[in-house]
């Protein structure tokens, strides 16, 4: 390879390519398109899926103000440090929102299925959520890993809440199959809103901080696999499921 084509090799895209390349990788990898989700949003209200999904989530969702608060703490660009910061005041406070805590609004939906607090502590995260969680971690604090933790968390993971199927989003299908409020579905409704400015400023950041053609294919592969990990999680909530449902717990305990 001469000198030249090594360069061109290895050269870094320009910002909006990259930034396409980011949101492109996102929308490739749709969970709702797991298979269990078609078994949760039947006409036969599935509370035991619903459960087991809700529990695995709610472990990811304590988690997710440590992600911000580090990405906040450690972000070397004054402008998205400040958005940063009003990310984590929101999720702290409700405020922009109106609401309250997003951790307090995931166990009101949790409460709203009739699962009990000491129920809901004692739960135990599959070997699947424990991976997406401490991926997310581990580079929002490794030393040279912030733009993985940034695309890990800003884009692969505020771009969860923004699927939809036929037209309707997560939250709107969940209070329809399962009698659920507006008030019960608020952490989905709120991020659903929330999130889409999130992503975009998630793209924003991390295509500001990968300056090299290295990092660039860090992030992207950050995306993809973050989105993979999620799937895995969906996964073992199903596997979990099947045994149970097999086991003879009932499906449909308060339907
Ligand atoms: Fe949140």
């Amino acid at each position: 390879m001469t000198q030249d084509a090594a360069t061109v090799a290895t050269a870094a895209m320009d910002r909006a390519t990259f930034a396409q390349a980011l949101r492109v990788t996102l929308d490739e990898q749709l969970t709702l398109d797991h298979p269990i989700f078609k078994e949760l949003f039947t006409p036969e209200r599935n509370w035991l899926l619903l459960k087991i999904i809700s529990l695995e989530g709610y472990q990811i969702t304590k988690f997710f103000l440590e992600y911000i608060e580090t990405l906040h703490y450690r972000c070397p660009l004054s402008a998205h440090k400040r958005r940063l910061l009003f990310n984590m005041f929101e999720e702290e406070t409700g405020r922009f929102s109106k609401t309250k805590n997003h951790v307090e609004l995931m166990e009101d939906f949790i409460r709203a299925q009739g699962i009990s607090d000491e129920e809901r502590d004692v739960w135990t995260p599959s070997d699947a959520t424990l991976e997406l969680i401490h991926y997310r971690l581990d580079n929002c604090h490794g030393e040279k890993t912030y733009h993985i933790g940034a695309a890990a968390v800003m884009i692969a993971s505020e771009g969860q809440s923004l699927e939809t199927r036929a037209g309707d989003a997560r939250h709107t299908i969940l209070a329809n199959c399962y009698g659920l409020t507006e008030q019960d579905t608020l952490f989905f409704s709120v991020h659903q809103k929330e999130d889409v400015a999130h992503v975009a400023e998630g793209i924003s950041l991390v295509a500001d901080v990968c300056d090299t053609f290295e990092m660039q294919q860090e992030a992207i592969h950050a995306v993809r696999h973050t989105c993979k990990l999620f799937w895995n999680m969906y996964e073992s909530a199903a596997q979990k499921y099947y045994s149970l449902r097999d086991a003879g717990e009932p499906a449909a305990a308060l339907a």
